[in-house]
Formats: C-alpha cells, sequence, structure tokens
C-alpha cells in the first residue's frame, strides 16, 4: 500500500477530468494531525497558470477527485491546501489486507537489474572500520532491493591487485622456506603487512626483490600465481570471518576483485585513444576533463595509464563500468565508498560515459557516506593510535551487550543470554551505522549504541519482544488470530497510518541508497506503538473481544513490520530480551 501514489492517481484523475494534463501532482505528509495526513498543494501553481483564484481551483478540483473510500473529511485550507483526512474504515481495510499479506502490504517495483559494489576490502591488509560502513549499508541496501523485486547482483571489488603485491609475496615467500605455513604466517595480516614494509624499507636488496616479484606476477609466472593465490585465500578468509560475525550476505561468488579486470586494462586503454578521450602527457595516457576545471579553467587531470605503462585504480574501475554495463546490463550501478572517493567516480563516469562504456539510460550512482570518528571528533583509531580491527571491535560489542544484559532482570538461561547478547551487540553497531545519514561523520559510542532507549537497535529488538510478549500473554499466536481490524481510538488511527507508509519509506531507500530513513521509520512505529500500548488498553478483563482481537492484530502488523525493516537492515530479532 502506497496511500501517496494512491492519492497522486486520484488527483491526476481529478485534473484530467477537468482538462488539465501535465500537470504536476504535488501531494504530501501534512505537518500536524489537525490538518489531516495528506495535502494536495498544487492549486497555487496552477491558480497561476491559468489566471484564477487558488481557493477557485481548490474548490473545482474538489468537486472532481474521488475519495469517498479513503477520505473521511477534505477541506481548503489557507491559500488553496486541500487537506485530506483519512478515513478510519479505509484505514482498518488497508491495514487488515497488509496483516494478511505475506509481503505486509508492500507491493514490488517494476524489476530492474541492480550491480551493488560495495565492501570491497583490500587484501593486503586486514579488514578495518574503514570498510565498516560500506559493508553494513551496501547489504541493507542490497537485501532492501532484492525484497522490492529488482535482480540485484552484488560486486565485491577487493583491492587484490597492485604493486604493494610483490613486497607481500616476497616476504610470504620468505617464511614459506622456513617451513611456516600460509595461515600461520598471514594469521595477522597487519602484522605481516607491517614486517615486509619494514623490510621493504630497510633490508639490503629486499625492494629489488619485491620489484621483481610485480613483474613475474604481471607476465602470470606460474609459481607467483600460486602464492598470490594463497596469500588471496587466506585474506579473504578473513573477510569472510567479519561478514559471518556481521550477519552480512556476501560469498565468494560475489567477489570480483580488481585482478579480475586484468585482462580488460588494455583494450580499455586502447579503446580510449582511438576515441580520442586520452592523450598523451609526459609518457603517460590522460584524460583532460574540461567539465571538471579548477577556478583557473585547467582540465581536471584523470590518468588511465602511467609512463611506465602501469594501470591505476581509475583504468581498473572503468573496465569495471563497461563489464557491469556491457555484459551484466546493469541499469543502475551503486557504488558505496567513502565521500574522499567522490571526485575519482565523477571522472570516471564522465570519462566512461564519453567512451560509451555505459547507456544514456544507465545509472551510476557514487553513494558516498562520511568517517566514522571516535569520541575526540577525530577518525576513529585504537587507543595506541593504531586502526580498529573489524573483529575485534564486533566482539568488543558483544561482550559490552553481555553485561549490560547480565544487570537486567531477563529470566533467560546462560545460552539464551548468549544468542541475545550477539544479536544485541552486533545489532547495536549494524544499527548505529544504518540509522545515521550517511553522508555525514559519525562518532561512534558505545553507550548510545547500546542503549534501550532512543534511536537504537536494542530498543526497536525490545519493542518487537514486547509485541511477543503481549502474545504469549493472550495465549495466542499472531499468525492464528481471527481477527478484524477496526479503527475507533486516535491512536490507532495514529498508529494504521504509521503502519501503512511502510511502502513510501522503502521506494525512498531503493531510490537514495539511504537505509536511515526505514530507521527513522521503525524507529516511529515503534514509538506509535508504545503510545498506543498505554492509551489503548488490550488484554484487560472488561475489554471486549472484537475490541481485543483487532487491537492484538494491529500489534501483530506492528511486529511483522518491524520483524521485515529490521531483517531487511540485516538485524536480527528476538522472541524474548
Ligand atoms: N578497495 C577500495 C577501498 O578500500 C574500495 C573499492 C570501491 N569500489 C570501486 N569500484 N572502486 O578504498
Amino acid at each position: 500500500m502506497n496511500i501517496h501514489a494512491l492519492l497522486i492517481s486520484r488527483f491526476s484523475q481529478a485534473l484530467a477530468d477537468m482538462g488539465i494534463a501535465d500537470a504536476p501532482v504535488p501531494v504530501a505528509r501534512s505537518g500536524r494531525p489537525e490538518f489531516g495526513e495528506y495535502q494536495f498543494n498544487g492549486a497555487m501553481a496552477l491558480a497561476k497558470k491559468l489566471k484564477q483564484k487558488p481557493r477557485d481551483i481548490a474548490a473545482k478540483v474538489l468537486e472532481h477527485v474521488k475519495l469517498d473510500d479513503m477520505a473521511s473529511k477534505l477541506e481548503i485550507a489557507g491559500p488553496g491546501f486541500i487537506n485530506i483526512h483519512l478515513a478510519d474504515e479505509w484505514l482498518a481495510t488497508a491495514c487488515q489486507q497488509a496483516l494478511e499479506d505475506t509481503r505486509s502490504g508492500v507491493s514490488e517495483q517494476d524489476p530492474k537489474t541492480i550491480v551493488v559494489d560495495y565492501s570491497s576490502p583490500n587484501l593486503a591488509k586486514e579488514m578495518h572500520v574503514g570498510h565498516l560502513r560500506t559493508t553494513i549499508i551496501g547489504d541493507a541496501v542490497v537485501k532492501l532491493l532484492e525484497f522490492l523485486g529488482h535482480k540485484v547482483i552484488r560486486q565485491n571489488h577487493m583491492g587484490d591487485w597492485g604493486t604493494q603485491f610483490g613486497m607481500l609475496l616476497a616476504h610470504l615467500s620468505d617464511k614459506l622456506n622456513k617451513n611456516q605455513v600460509a595461515e600461520t604466517a598471514l594469521s595477522d595480516l597487519e602484522d605481516f603487512y607491517r614486517e615486509a614494509k619494514v623490510r621493504f624499507d630497510e633490508e639490503e636488496g629486499f625492494a629489488d626483490r619485491a620489484r621483481e616479484y610485480v613483474v613475474r606476477l604481471q607476465s602470470g609466472d606460474q609459481q607467483c600465481a600460486e602464492l598470490w593465490h594463497l596469500f588471496i585465500d587466506v585474506s579473504i578468509s578473513h573477510s569472510e570471518e567479519v561478514y559471518k560475525k556481521l550477519n552480512v550476505s556476501l560469498t565468494r561468488a560475489d567477489i570480483m576483485g580488481e585482478s579480475a579486470y586484468n585482462d580488460d586494462l588494455a583494450p580499455v586503454v586502447a579503446e580510449l585513444k582511438e576515441k580520442n578521450i586520452v592523450v598523451e602527457d609526459q609518457g603517460a595516457q590522460v584524460a583532460f576533463i574540461p567539465e571538471l576545471a579548477d577556478k583557473e579553467g585547467n582540465p581536471a587531470v584523470y590518468i588511465v595509464q602511467k609512463s611506465g605503462g602501469g594501470y591505476l585504480y581509475a583504468t581498473t574501475d572503468l573496465a569495471a563500468m563497461r563489464y557491469r554495463s556491457g555484459k551484466l546490463k546493469a541499469d543502475r550501478t551503486l557504488i558505496l565508498t567513502d565521500a574522499r572517493q567522490a571526485l575519482h567516480f565523477k571522472q570516471t563516469e564522465i570519462v566512461g560515459r564519453k567512451a560509451g562504456f555505459m547507456q544514456p539510460e544507465q545509472t551510476y550512482e557514487h553513494c558516498p557516506f562520511g568517517m566514522m570518528l571516535g569520541s575526540d571528533g577525530k577518525p576513529f583509531k585504537t587507543r595506541s593510535g593504531g586502526t580498529v580491527k573489524l573483529v575485534e571491535l564486533l566482539d568488543e560489542a558483544v561482550e559490552r551487550a553481555a553485561k549490560l544484559l547480565a544487570e537486567r532482570d531477563t529470566g533467560l538461561d546462560i545460552d539464551e543470554l548468549k544468542e541475545v547478547a550477539r544479536k544485541v551487540g552486533i545489532g547495536a553497531v549494524k544499527y548505529a551505522d544504518l540509522s545515521k545519514n550517511r553522508t555525514t561523520d559519525y562518532v561512534f559510542n558505545w553507550d548510545t549504541m547500546l542503549s534501550f532507549e532512543g534511536n537504537t537497535a536494542p530498543y526497536l529488538q525490545y519493542a518487537y519482544t514486547r509485541v511477543q510478549s503481549l502474545f504469549r500473554k493472550a495465549e495466542v499466536a499472531p499468525t492464528a488470530l481471527q481477527a478484524r481490524i477496526s479503527i475507533e481510538h486516535e491512536q490507532e488511527h495514529a498508529l494504521a497510518v504509521q503502519l501503512l507508509q511502510l511502502e513510501e519509506q522503502l521506494n525512498v531507500v531503493a531510490r537514495d541508497a539511504t537505509p536511515h530513513v526505514l530507521c527513522s521509520y521503525l524507529y516511529d512505529l515503534a514509538s506509535h506503538f508504545m503510545s498506543f500500548y498505554e492509551a489503548c488498553p488490550i488484554l484487560k478483563s472488561d475489554v471486549p473481544a472484537a475490541t481485543r482481537d483487532s487491537r492484538l492484530a494491529l500489534a501483530a502488523l506492528v511486529a511483522k513490520e518491524l520483524r521485515l525493516g529490521l531483517e531487511l537492515l540485516g538485524i536480527e530479532t528476538l522472541d524474548k530480551m
């Protein structure tokens, strides 16, 4: 159910009946309940166009618009707004349908093929907090797009190639020669990287060997390739450990690392040369981008091949664009990285479009996000100033949740507590990230994210268990409920309106890749439920059976939506906590 879309179609019809075609049909949520739930705001613009008074136009629209079923009251307000008060009976029927529908009343969208490039850690190093946001937000976006009926292709564009692998492979080779097995040698990638770097900087002859390895790797030397595979394999398993803990849906099949494009790089550059999109400049192949000129009018410089012949991050992204648009036939490509890469993707899009690597109707959407900051307002670091490993951060979240739960009177046994702590701890970290507008920086704070109050995972998980315990007390399963929803009380009305906003909000998230919109929706829903629960008694003995069942049915729909919403966000629910 999409009330907004429904109202737009009714008003469009009314305008068409009035002989007005192609006019915008602005319908918005009302700011205050006394103005109803929605407003039609089109009369003012039409008045200018038709040279009539806005209120006269509004009156004419009212004559034509068919809303007898949906609205209990329509009124003209202010300069010419039409306020729409939704009817209780209509809301009740819509909620009933949503409750009986396996999709909670959310219809599928016109299906598109959507590539989502997310997580994409660099395999030379351990996954660190810098990859938390892309992984969590990306996974929520793919789950939601899939739910809306799209064909989603996950692309984990891992950094598995580049000159730093020469140094790493030379170091690995030495360790293996000393009879170490790869898993042990690479058990801590941070340490391994640091050791290799020290040798590269200080040890006589090592840098030359590292460079030799790069050449051998690039020329397809068999032994070197095996060593590289070994390294990549162990490194991927480190990432997989994180994905598992995070309950993230990425698998090995979704990996399409930088190295996968190796064979495409030369043809990409050749094509760019042939189309005169790049020119030689001091031995390098360069695209000049006048669209992104600086203040003095100098075009931006975008290098696709270095003077020594080497390729860059940019070349690989052009190859990826060509593959996704051409082979995967992506209608949309979403790429989630931190905001510092925004310029790179802008440049890539301009150059790639000029080259015809994408069709005009295919979109290239870089979805940037801000940084995760420590309480000092600086980029999040360990106490000693190092980068925080994701695995350790997640383990700490679970430990902290366990401590908090131990202080509460949960009535759970040890095993149950452990499971609840895992769901709450991981959920808290994920939700803290998801609930912020991704474009801004955010401060990582254990206390707020683990709080049972406010817009947090524990609050929503708790709200969900409240509904579950309500059903336990009523001794009826939500699915076994045979009730007709009726809306009588003001709080029931408000809750029903909220419950019917789900599709609208999901569509916004699908369009903008902004899971925080869904978080706000769920938070509002839980808050509406709490107010309803206080104002409308359910299990008290003097409540008539029909009223009790209707209210239970509303509660069941609340639980259903909370569960669905949290599931799309990748957050687990529980029955008790
Ligand atoms: N590996 C990169 C990083 O860690 C992110 C890759 C994003 N995707 C892309 N197509 N460039 O910063």
